[in-house]
């Protein structure tokens, strides 16, 4: 107990403190989440604050030096408290808005604004507000979780002794404590990922941006990952996060938006977006050979993967017992059976047109 008094008056001297009315709303939400009341005055800025996007991007365009053109004419907007996917298929311009949203990449044209404040304006403002989790993992190896947690503060004037009360908190929300003090190459992936998060907390940031978090890695790590990552929202930071499994985006985020080729191709709730994959695909596995001729099925399309494999693709409203009767009389047994495909795929071929997402 002593030590989580300790780390909320740490908050609340960094809340009254030094960083001025822009982080009140931050802390304001993480003392919510700790079940602090706020002081009036702090509520009254956490709604006028509150009014503006977490992100509002307007007709943002990019192009590189090379002649690519990454982005051409973005517009998004990410409400406060939202848990956003930005989905798109590999080259799609996902970095490079990140990259821009985070002042680490110049934009050719258009507006980025966080939680109201302009970044070309106000950077260092803006960039206060901002936490990001970059897709490579780019902390030093041979320091310490905690000292990694600790420095990073530094870098953005946290004293020593606030910085260490929070380490611990981070540390222990992404359940890393135990790790605190060996050696970082010495963790699991899933465990680097997760002190990668850690150190974005660091600052308290509102909006919290993480570039394919997950990439790579298992589906017990990346469950992991998204208990952290909810418990994060949840206490009132807006995350966006870019990923390529449809599942993940599914799972976590509210809303949702579609690029591709620098262009949004869609944008919305993430339950409308999926109501338009409304074809499932199967694959069966088939005991013996396949017969010449492959049974009809009203209303579903059947077709030979494989000498063993059949592939199906039928609306999703249509249940399975029709299909199964008649490949029955048809002599076909089926030994296993597995969903077929990335549904994101599916989404992408729906929506852009393309073959598949590259
Ligand atoms: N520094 C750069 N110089 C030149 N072209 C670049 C640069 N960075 C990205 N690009 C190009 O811009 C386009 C968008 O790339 P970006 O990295 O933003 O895509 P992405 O959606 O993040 O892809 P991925 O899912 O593979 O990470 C691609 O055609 C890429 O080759
Ligand atoms: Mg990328």
């Amino acid at each position: 107990m002593a030590k989580v008094s300790g780390v909320v008056s740490a908050t609340e001297r960094w809340r009254r403190g030094r960083r001025g009315a822009a982080y009140t709303t931050g802390f304001a939400a993480q003392a919510a989440a700790e079940g602090l009341s706020m002081p009036p005055d702090a509520n009254a800025k956490t709604h006028a604050l509150d009014s503006a996007p977490a992100l509002r991007v307007s007709d943002l365009r990019k192009t590189y030096d090379n002649g690519v053109q990454a982005l051409k004419g973005v517009s998004l907007d990410v409400r406060p408290g939202d848990f956003f996917a930005l989905l798109g298929p590999n080259g799609a311009g996902k970095s490079t808005l990140i990259g821009i949203v985070s002042s680490l990449v110049n934009k050719s044209a258009g507006q980025v604004e966080v939680f109201g404040t302009d970044i070309a304006r106000h950077r260092s403002e803006a960039m206060r507000l901002l936490g990001l989790v970059p897709q490579e993992i780019n902390f030093n190896l041979f320091e310490k979780p905690f000292d990694i947690l600790v420095n990073y503060a530094g870098f953005y004037g946290i004293p020593r002794e606030e910085a260490m009360a929070r380490a611990e908190v981070e540390l222990k929300r992404g359940h890393l404590w135990e790790k605190a003090q060996v050696m970082s190459r010495t963790l699991s992936g899933g465990m680097k990922r997760r002190l990668m998060i850690a150190r974005a907390m660091m600052t308290a940031p509102r909006l919290l941006i993480l570039d394919e978090p997950t990439a790579g890695v298992d589906i017990e790590i990346r469950r992991g990952m998204w208990r952290t990552l909810r418990e994060i929202n949840a206490a009132g930071t807006t995350i966006i996060l870019t990923t390529h499994y449809l599942e993940e985006a599914e799972s976590l985020c509210k809303n949702l938006a579609i690029i591709d080729k620098g262009t949004i191709v869609a944008q919305g709730t993430m339950k409308a977006l999926l109501a338009k994959l409304d074809i499932e695909g199967f694959l069966f596995d088939i005991d013996g050979q396949l017969p010449a001729a492959l049974p009809e099925i009203p209303g579903a399309t059947l077709s030979a993967a494989d000498d063993h494999t059949l592939d199906l693709e039928m609306p999703r409203a249509m249940d399975l017992n029709g299909v199964f009767t008649r490949l029955d009389a048809a002599g076909i047994r089926v030994r296993s059976m597995r969903t077929k495909s990335n549904r994101l795929e599916e989404l992408f071929v729906r929506l852009t047109g393309q073959e598949q997402a590259q």
